[in-house]
């Protein structure tokens, strides 16, 4: 502690607390220091990787690859979860391309395999070209519904058959499948796998029926995910994955012992590669791929066309036991290498969205319900309007931030907070506080530009209380976003900015009308220094600002 300098120009004498030690900013000079920094780094405040705070994302001399698979929702099935992976997922890719990554988006849609195959059957029960010609994606789901209201008992049967079985296997240590394997091998069950086979054998009237699916149901996605202002590389899918990589895959898992078959069907037991228990399915007995076997083979093809540094599936909890076997495999196959680079960052699954979406989950319903929840926030609270105006564009863009705040606000492990009315109210929490006072800050400077040169008095009018306060906030950015880096939790981010709101609501107080305020040059190069804040915070969020400066 002697070792210190006595009088530094910017610290005090840090403070022995514990087992903390507290240093604290001279609050004269602070301003001084602070704000030319942040006015000179703008948008790049807070992504500044030569802070060394985090390692290099540059290697030899070119940016480290990242990949980032994220919403990839079904055929004609999209849910809540499906939207939480969007909004955590774009949030995410840009995290990690402002802290220097070259990063690309891919959505690996649920276009193969028994669902697909579902949607076939009922296209040829219930579809129609006419219907299809005025409303493609509409009635491709409401076929869809269909066929999968038709299915329900049968899948009701099966199931019961399998929870028999298991409970007898239990009971006389006997495999007792046959009731269930019988259930599935006829009706829905049959035309189902059949199709599905056609498919797997190349068949070219069904692949061209399942493509036909697959680019309606990305037209109607890239409408929603424009809406949201999410942007992807690569619309990938399981009906992507070339059958000569699962073939190479499942040799690779032949050749090393780590499969092996039972009842006609390829498994992996998992107990022999680190697993408590459990089987994987590669293959089943009737011949098709799974889905485990679709990523495995995804896994590969990705590698080898992106050669990236790392992966990221932003994927739901529900198949947090998919994706560790999916690690655990290629582990099991000598490949730490590849499995090293992967990581399933998941979130909870339980959503509120489902009644929202209506039939067929069509998410874009649930945007149109938030963007005419906003309207009607902005018609009830007027003198917000006057600040942010009150058309139907303004409102869709508050809409939209609004459901992603609340969306980014919860903790991954927390259920989906999805709740309208909450989110389109004005509290500092919500994507319309953030609004309403980002619109404050920049009314504030068009009526009080910031100076470029200030004196040095004028920078330590800014030691009171108050502005200290904003300052020090100010300066504890770029470790905000430094943690929510380490912990890809935007709920770090968001909870800052309440805290900054907080702050600044001090410095403003709670005035609502339209600034008249007049405000000090320092004062103004403040709130300039806090607006970058607010924006680069923003573009990480993906929100976009109503007001401008
Ligand atoms: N389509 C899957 C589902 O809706 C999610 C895909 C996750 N990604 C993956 N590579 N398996 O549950």
């Amino acid at each position: 502690m002697t070792k210190f300098p006595q009088d530094h120009p910017l610290f005090l004498l840090p403070l022995l607390d514990g087992v903390h030690l507290r240093v604290f900013f001279v609050q004269k000079t602070l301003g001084q220091v602070l704000l030319p920094y942040i006015k000179n780094r703008k948008e790049t405040y807070g992504s500044d990787v030569t802070l060394g705070l985090h390692e290099p994302t540059v290697l030899d001399g070119a940016r480290k690859k990242l990949v980032v698979e994220f919403s990839s929702p079904n055929a004609c099935d999209f849910q809540g979860k499906h939207l939480r992976s969007a909004i955590h997922g774009a949030f995410i890719s840009k995290l990690y391309e402002t802290m220097g990554w070259d990063v690309t988006r891919i959505n690996y849609l649920g276009d193969w395999g028994k669902s697909m195959a579902l949607l076939a059957v009922g296209w040829e029960k219930f579809g129609n070209e006419e219907a299809f010609e005025a409303d493609p994606a509409g009635h491709l789901i409401n076929v869809y519904h269909r066929i999968h209201e038709l299915f329900l008992p049968e899948m009701a049967k099966a199931k019961k058959a399998r929870d028999q079985a298991n409970k007898k296997t239990r009971e006389d240590g006997d495999e007792h499948g046959e009731e269930q394997a019988k259930i599935e091998s006829e009706g829905l069950f049959a035309e189902r796998n059949a199709f599905f086979k056609k498919l797997e054998e190349g068949d070219e009237e069904a692949l061209a029926l399942v493509k036909r699916f697959r680019d309606v149901n990305i037209a109607n996605y890239t409408k929603l995910y424009s809406r949201l202002g999410i942007d992807f590389d690569e619309y990938s899918g399981e009906s992507q994955i070339s059958q000569k990589t699962m073939t190479e895959v499942e040799q690779l898992l032949k050749d090393k012992g780590v499969s092996e078959e039972s009842e006609g069907a390829w498994i992996v037991g998992m107990k022999k590669h680190g697993a408590r228990a459990g089987t994987a399915m590669i293959r089943y007995r009737t011949g098709a791929s799974t889905y485990l076997l679709r990523d495995l083979a995804a896994v590969l093809e990705r590698s080898r066309k992106f050669k990236f540094d790392k992966m990221i599936f932003v994927v739901a909890n529900d198949q947090n036991v998919h994706f560790s076997q999916l690690i655990k495999i290629l582990l099991a196959l000598d490949m730490q290498d590849l499995a090293g680079k992967l990581e399933h960052v998941h979130f909870s699954n339980v959503s509120k969205t489902a009644d929202r979406m209506g039939i067929g989950h069509q998410p874009l319903n649930v945007l149109d319900q938030c963007e005419e929840a906003m309207l009607n926030s902005l018609k009830a609270e007027e003198g917000k309007a006057t600040l942010l105006g009150s058309s139907e564009d303004v409102a869709k863009v508050m809409g939209i931030s609004a459901l992603l705040t609340q969306e980014l606000s919860a903790r991954r492990s927390n259920d989906h907070a999805f709740d309208i009315d909450a989110m389109t109210s004005f509290k500092p929490e919500t994507g319309p506080g953030l609004q309403y006072w980002y619109a404050r800050l920049c009314s504030i400077l068009k009526a009080n530009p910031a100076r470029e040169e200030l004196s040095r008095e004028e920078y330590e009018s800014l030691a009171g209380e108050k502005p200290a306060n904003l300052l020090r906030l100010l300066a504890q950015y770029p470790e905000v976003t430094h943690t929510t880096y380490k912990s890809m939790e935007s709920a770090v981010i968001t909870t800052y900015l309440v805290n900054l709101i907080e702050q600044l609501q001090e410095c403003l107080g709670e005035e609502e009308e339209v600034e008249e305020l007049r405000v000090t040059p320092v004062q103004a190069t403040l709130y300039e220094a806090t607006r970058i804040v607010f924006e680069n915070a923003f573009r990480l969020l993906g929100i976009k600002p109503v007001a401008k400066v």
